[in-house]
């Protein structure tokens, strides 16, 4: 079975909304936006727009990319001590002259609901689900769950280290039983990787990084990266020679990014709680 990202997602929004209607003070989510990134704004106007939807009140602060380390610091600095704020996302990429893991680790663990910041890595390593996890990572999970694989047993094999999406998702299907494999842009004869996998998950932002005489028959491919090259978007999976060979495959469009903007959801609502026990 693959369903579609989106009708899952949609559920559980109707879920939350009415869950939050009911609740007499709000859950607060807060963006600060450096520089005019496409994507970035294309992103976060996805989230406002799903927010919005759940009655989860959202602020955007805008920063122009010239904007120093310091002066953004106490931005987040604010926003950690405002109590009416429950949530907090600085949206990636931050320009260069900016240490990415020093601004997220301002934010206060308990209000950073991308579960990026030291402690809630730490935690996800630990398997203690007292934390905020990584949304895109939980998304991949949840694709697992609502198409009944198990991942026990399993050999997983993660294309992407990133900091956002490889190196948290490793951690989580361990926690689940799986075995992993964890590769990268740069790993040497791939194909030795992924060919006994069961499930390959992508995100490298590599254009066709997989192709079908890569995997086994039945493998499950969930494709989390893209790449834009002159307008044009490439995923990390040649889709239609995948899903040809009957493989199952999760496009990306209408499944983790859907996911993805729903975990941010959930997680400002878990903040909302822990901040107001
Ligand atoms: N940029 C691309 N993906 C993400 C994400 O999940 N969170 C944040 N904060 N920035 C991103």
């Amino acid at each position: 079975m693959i369903t579609n990202g989106k009708e899952i997602a949609l559920i559980w929004y109707e879920k939350l909304k009415e869950e939050i209607k009911l609740l007499d003070k709000k859950p607060w989510l807060a963006v600060i936006l450096v520089g005019d990134n496409p994507a970035s704004i294309r992103y976060v106007s996805q989230k406002a727009k799903w927010a919005k939807e759940v009655w989860i009140q959202f602020k955007l602060i805008k920063r122009e990319r010239g904007i120093q380390e310091e002066e953004l610091k106490e931005d987040i600095k604010k926003l950690n001590n405002d109590e009416t704020i429950h949530g907090i996302i600085i949206q990636l990429p931050l320009p260069s002259h900016i240490d990415t893991n020093t601004i997220i680790n301002t934010i206060y663990p308990v209000k950073d609901i991308d579960g990026f910041t030291a402690i809630n890595m730490g935690k996800i390593a630990l398997w203690d689900e007292s934390g905020l996890a990584p949304c895109t990572p939980s998304g991949v999970i949840h694709i697992c769950k609502v198409n009944s694989i198990d991942l026990e047993w399993k050999n997983v094999t993660i294309i992407g280290r990133s900091n956002i999406v490889g190196k948290p998702l490793v951690s989580m299907c361990i926690n689940e039983w799986a075995t992993v494999t964890c590769c990268n842009s740069k790993t040497k004869d791939l194909k030795s990787h992924t060919q006994n996998a069961d499930i390959v998950v992508l995100a490298t932002g590599k254009p066709w990084i997989l192709t079908k005489d890569m995997i086994k028959k039945e493998a499950f491919v969930i494709d989390v990266g893209f790449t834009v090259i002159d307008e044009k978007i490439y995923w990390d999976a040649c889709f239609q020679e995948i899903s040809e060979n009957g493989n199952p495959i999760t496009p990306v469009p209408w499944w983790v990014g859907r996911l993805t903007v729903l975990f941010i959801m959930k997680n400002t609502l878990k903040a909302f709680y822990m901040q107001n026990k």
